[in-house]
């Protein structure tokens, strides 16, 4: 009997809503491919409902999303809304409540995609960040007081508890143990690198390292290293092929894979799953809403379309997936650019290509 998933859209703010129409296109045809059904349902959440309602993610919604096999995402932000708001009661909200632990984001340089680093391609811009993605910086631990007196104290406290810890290198060594390089057969181990800032960070660090030690001796076959963050900004430029699987905390992770989405095209490709193992997941373009684009048929829906990808492969549709990412690689040499507008071709019309090779 074919397999049916309950997916919650939240199309969201700006570009959102058209990159994932195209994803939506792309699934609906790997689902009739591949025997299985998805049953969407689309949530009206983002800027244009605060702005309408003052409402961001109202509890009811919150919960009713703890029901689905996933959550599909477009982007939320908005021009008229201040920075901040919705940023943290729509999206790291979801994030936090569903407890999606780990942001799982791929650093993949597709066929034919222009890279900004010299003599790199796609054999060499080929790795994983997993980001922690519930505690740490932000979380929102932290306050002002004696405000506007010339002492004004600020903090914004880094906080993990050893299970943060621990749970999300275990996810990390389980990762590369089966996604590394040696177990997609192109390289001679599985690495894991720790990266962090132990030199400085030191409390952090300390706890980082010493559960990366215990956990790591259960993985014999992965091979363990460790990075400072600044370290690995330069080698993401001047060797990525270093690179396996990486690990590191949520702000660190949210800088690094900015960098890394450059290196394989920009943000119109990089695509990223909000994990909870034993829960819900979310899967989202990483690139915003684009307000420039929006509405224009111009946005580039690649990173949409292996958001999609991804969440299906996790949901159990391996061969769906893949098959889609196959359809992505097919249609990427054909394109002028990654970038918004410059893309030889619509938004429509890149949708309409990679299921066309599907
Ligand atoms: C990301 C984004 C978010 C983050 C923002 C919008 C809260 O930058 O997904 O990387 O910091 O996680
Ligand atoms: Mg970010």
């Amino acid at each position: 009997m074919s397999k049916s998933y309950n997916i919650a859209v939240i199309a969201g703010d700006g570009t959102g809503p058209e990159v994932i129409r195209e994803g939506r296109k792309v699934l609906e045809l790997a689902a009739k491919k591949f025997d299985f059904t998805l049953n969407y349902q689309d949530y009206d959440l983002g800027g244009e409902r605060y702005l309408r309602t003052g409402e961001t993610l109202p509890d009811a919604v919150l919960e009713e999303l703890k029901g689905f096999d996933a959550i599909y995402l477009g982007a939320i932000g908005h021009v008229d809304v201040k920075p901040g708001i919705l940023e943290k009661e729509v999206l790291l909200r979801i994030r936090f409540e569903l407890d999606q632990y780990i942001n799982l984001r791929p650093v993949k340089l597709y066929p034919g995609v222009e890279c900004p680093i010299k003599g790199k391609g796609p054999k060499e811009i080929d790795y994983c960040c997993v980001r922690e993605n519930s505690g740490g910086l932000y979380t929102g631990v932290g306050g002002i007081s004696r405000k506007g007196t010339k002492d004004e104290v600020a903090t914004q406290n880094m906080i993990y508890t050893y299970d943060q810890v621990q749970r999300c290198l275990r996810f990390a060594f389980d990762y590369a143990r089966k996604f590394g390089k040696k177990a997609r057969g192109i390289g001679e181990h599985n690495t894991l690198a720790l990266i962090g800032k132990s030199n400085v960070l030191t409390y952090m660090y300390e706890l980082w390292n010493r559960v990366f030690a215990e956990v790591g001796a259960e993985y014999p076959d992965v091979k363990r290293e460790y990075y400072h963050v600044d370290a690995t900004c330069l080698y993401m430029v001047a060797c990525p092929e270093m690179f396996d699987v990486m690990v590191t905390e949520n702000m660190f992770g949210d800088i690094v894979t900015d960098l890394a989405a450059i290196t394989q095209g920009g943000l119109g490709v990089a695509a990223g799953g909000n994990i909870n193992p034993a829960g819900v997941s979310m899967f989202e373009p990483i690139g915003g809403t684009a307000p420039m684009w929006t509405g224009k048929n111009a946005i580039n829906p690649l990173a949409a379309i292996g958001a999609g990808a991804m969440m299906i492969k996790y949901l159990g549709e391996e061969a769906a997936g893949n098959a889609i990412e196959a359809a992505i690689a097919a249609t990427t040499p054909s394109m002028k650019s990654q970038l918004a507008n410059q893309m030889g071709f619509t938004t429509t019309e890149v949708g309409d290509l990679v299921a066309g090779r599907l």
